[in-house]
């Protein structure tokens, strides 16, 4: 299997490598239209708050069809710390029913939403990373029955590690516990079922595997859950009638749509529908299987060169990104990034991120580049 022809809809591969998916994807031609399609009716129509709002809720449906949910259970939020800050805000942690589990592999941003919580009563425990790793059995050791949400990553990115979200929902479920799941570094390229994995909260955003810009993110919140909370981060889009512009009724809309703040970031939307649509139509489920091919690939080549990997080696356990430890792996994303080698560097790694349109060639390149510079250091 390969993606020779949709390569082609990403014009900068023609002169640059670019494996940072993990941060940021190649633009294709399909985003790049989506986004001036916005721009041509700011010019010529000044405003269209119509036709931007119907982008948003097309985007909102390309999304939901992606994850197997339905429309109404999504919220459009501008970041995935924002979705969780939101969340957050509509759970109590007054009573016995306290205590957040999270893990040591999660973004940080996502853990200092939790910690925020501190000072409304809940407690805050990190599963420990073992091998840059998170043991699925880790978890019976850390939700219990006083564990009101469990929030983790699907694929961490730092080093790409994979977990298995549906055993993790049946395991915390069993304790009573909400799942809270961060799918940055998944949604676009790892198959998600929410229903199948029996999810109570997703987040993700537009700019790495989906394709598209920062500046916009999705919430997933079971319906049978949203109907229960009441978000107290909350703006006019979270009503029954934004448009109504009634001060003084704090009521809260049906299903997802309570978890929206302000006006969706309409702009963003139009580069997210051109993503999701590329992504529908090519099936998240072949990119899958493509991109393991291609971490095997980037493993095997790096241990020859040998490089030392952050990454777990099982391909059951990891998604896109191949991390490598360098010494000063900031530095060396400079010097790639000045031969037209684009990577993302975290701390100690480099992050090799590939997407479909990326190839073995492209990896090989990189490594041997890396391989290179640090010879000549
Ligand atoms: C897994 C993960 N979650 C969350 C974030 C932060 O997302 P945002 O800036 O939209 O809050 C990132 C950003 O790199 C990430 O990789």
């Amino acid at each position: 299997m390969n993606f020779s022809k949709e390569r082609k809809y990403f014009p900068i591969l023609e002169e640059k490598v670019q494996l940072s998916s993990c941060s940021q994807s190649a633009l294709s031609i399909q985003v790049q239209q989506s986004l001036d399609e916005f721009m041509q009716t700011w010019i010529s129509e000044g405003m269209d708050w119509n036709k931007w709002m119907v982008c948003v809720e097309e985007t909102k449906a390309l999304f939901a069809k992606m994850i197997n949910a339905s429309p109404e259970e999504i919220a459009i939020l501008s970041s995935v710390s924002d979705a969780a800050s939101t969340v957050a805000s509509a759970l109590n942690f007054d009573g016995q029913r306290n205590k957040i589990v999270t893990t040591e592999l999660d973004f940080p941003s996502i853990g200092h939403v939790w910690l925020a919580q501190k000072k409304r009563g809940a407690k805050v425990d990190f599963i420990p990373a073992v091998d840059n790793k998170i043991a699925l059995e880790s978890y019976d050791g850390y939700v219990d029955h006083h564990t009101l949400v469990t929030s983790i990553s699907h694929v961490s990115y730092y080093n790409g590690f994979k977990q298995d979200l549906k055993s993790i929902a049946s395991k915390v479920h069993s304790k009573g516990s909400y799942l809270f799941v961060d799918a940055y570094q998944s949604a676009g390229s790892v198959e998600i079922d929410v229903k199948e994995m029996d999810i109570d909260f997703l987040s993700t955003g537009s700019q790495k595997f989906m394709l598209g810009t920062p500046g916009i993110a999705f919430l997933y919140v079971k319906s049978e859950i949203a109907e229960q909370l009441e978000p107290s981060t909350t703006g006019w889009f979270g009503r029954v009638s934004p448009f109504a512009f009634d001060i003084k009724q704090l009521d809260y809309a049906e299903g997802a749509k309570r978890f929206n703040t302000g006006t969706p970031p309409m702009i963003n939307a139009y580069a997210a529908r051109g993503g999701l649509t590329l992504l529908n139509e090519i099936g998240v489920d072949r990119i899958e299987k493509y991109l393991s091919s291609l971490s095997s690939f980037a493993i095997n080549y790096a241990k020859e060169k040998d490089f030392k990997l952050a990454s777990p080696e099982d391909l059951n356990d990891k998604a896109s990104n191949t991390a490598i430890f360098i010494p000063n792996a900031a530095k060396m994303e400079q010097q790639l990034r000045q031969d037209n080698v684009i990577v993302s560097a975290r701390n100690d790694v480099i992050r090799i991120a590939p997407h479909f349109y990326n190839t073995e060639e492209d990896i090989a390149t990189a490594i041997d580049k890396m391989a290179y510079l640090l010879a000549k250091a």
